[in-house]
């Protein structure tokens, strides 16, 4: 009979504990809301350490924080991929001068909030960080349609692959290729890039777009977020459990 009114007690605990909102709520309080840190949201993406890297050496990352802190009409990044930066011919980068690399990176950037349907009705070329947006010197163009985006920088034409982070401030753009302006690139363009980028392919396709494997810690909202452990569930097993060892010995 003690084991009747045993039971009875477990289960009204046991639904108590499934059905008590407030634990589970506190597992899933979200950070506070600051700026979005692009250094962040990169290294999350997980596929670009490369733009990441000449970002910090140029200190246009600690440029973008800065202005995202300072919010006023809001920043486009175009993200060119560890594939993109590969592919480009060897040395392409280690040619460059400080000045130049400084210059390829805030050409990646545009003073402006863009959503894709923004993107079908820019009016090209558009102006980057990088500065002078006349031919010859730093023209980006947008062409978009039915949900599909080209920029063309006069030296490679690219397409914008993924949506990284999209927060009404900050929005950043998978590219597929390095954006490489006319200023720099325009009188001695690279040679396309030979046979070994072929053999890459296997490993770069589109598809391996796969969720980053990333350990940074979730400073953000805007990210979908990641899947997380049936918490009533864990619950009703655990408590489940008691409930039979405690049936067994009394
Ligand atoms: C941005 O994130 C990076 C890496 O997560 C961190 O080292 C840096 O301190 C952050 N910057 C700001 C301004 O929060
Ligand atoms: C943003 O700017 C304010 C001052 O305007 C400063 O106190 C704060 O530390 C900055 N936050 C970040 C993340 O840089
Ligand atoms: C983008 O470029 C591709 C060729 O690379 C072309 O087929 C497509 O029509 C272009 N789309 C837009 C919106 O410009
Ligand atoms: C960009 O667009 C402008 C205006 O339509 C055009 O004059 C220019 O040739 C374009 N440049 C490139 C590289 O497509
Ligand atoms: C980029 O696209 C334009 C128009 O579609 C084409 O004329 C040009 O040759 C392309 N440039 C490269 C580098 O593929």
């Amino acid at each position: 009979m003690t084991k009747g009114y045993l039971a009875t007690f477990l289960l009204f605990s046991l639904l108590l504990l499934i059905l008590n909102p407030t634990s589970a709520q506190t597992a899933a309080a979200p950070g506070p809301a600051g700026p979005p840190n692009i250094t962040a949201i990169l290294a999350k993406g997980g596929q670009y350490t490369t733009l990441l890297r000449l970002m910090k050496s140029t200190q246009v990352a600690d440029q973008i924080n800065n202005q995202l802190n300072n919010s006023n009409s809001g920043l486009t990044i175009f993200a060119p991929t560890d594939n993109a930066f590969n592919s480009l011919p060897a040395g392409t980068l280690n040619s460059l001068s400080d000045q130049e690399k400084v210059s390829l990176i805030q050409f990646h950037v545009i003073p402006n909030y863009l959503t894709v349907s923004n993107f079908e009705t820019v009016s090209n070329p558009l102006r980057t960080q990088a500065g002078n947006s006349e031919n010859g010197e730093y023209p980006l163009n947008v062409t978009a349609a039915n949900n599909q985006v080209n920029v063309s920088t006069g030296v490679v034409n690219a397409t914008v692959d993924n949506t990284v982070y999209s927060d009404g401030q900050l929005a950043v753009y998978q590219v597929n290729q390095v954006l490489l302006p006319l200023s720099i690139f325009g009188s001695h363009p690279p040679a396309p890039a030979p046979a070994p980028a072929a053999a890459k392919k296997d490993k770069s396709k589109p598809t391996s777009d796969a969720p980053a494997t990333s350990d940074d810690t979730d400073t953000t909202s805007n990210y979908a977020t990641r899947p997380t452990i049936d918490q009533p569930v864990m619950r009703v097993a655990f408590v489940g459990s008691l409930s039979l060892i405690a049936w067994w010995f009394f």
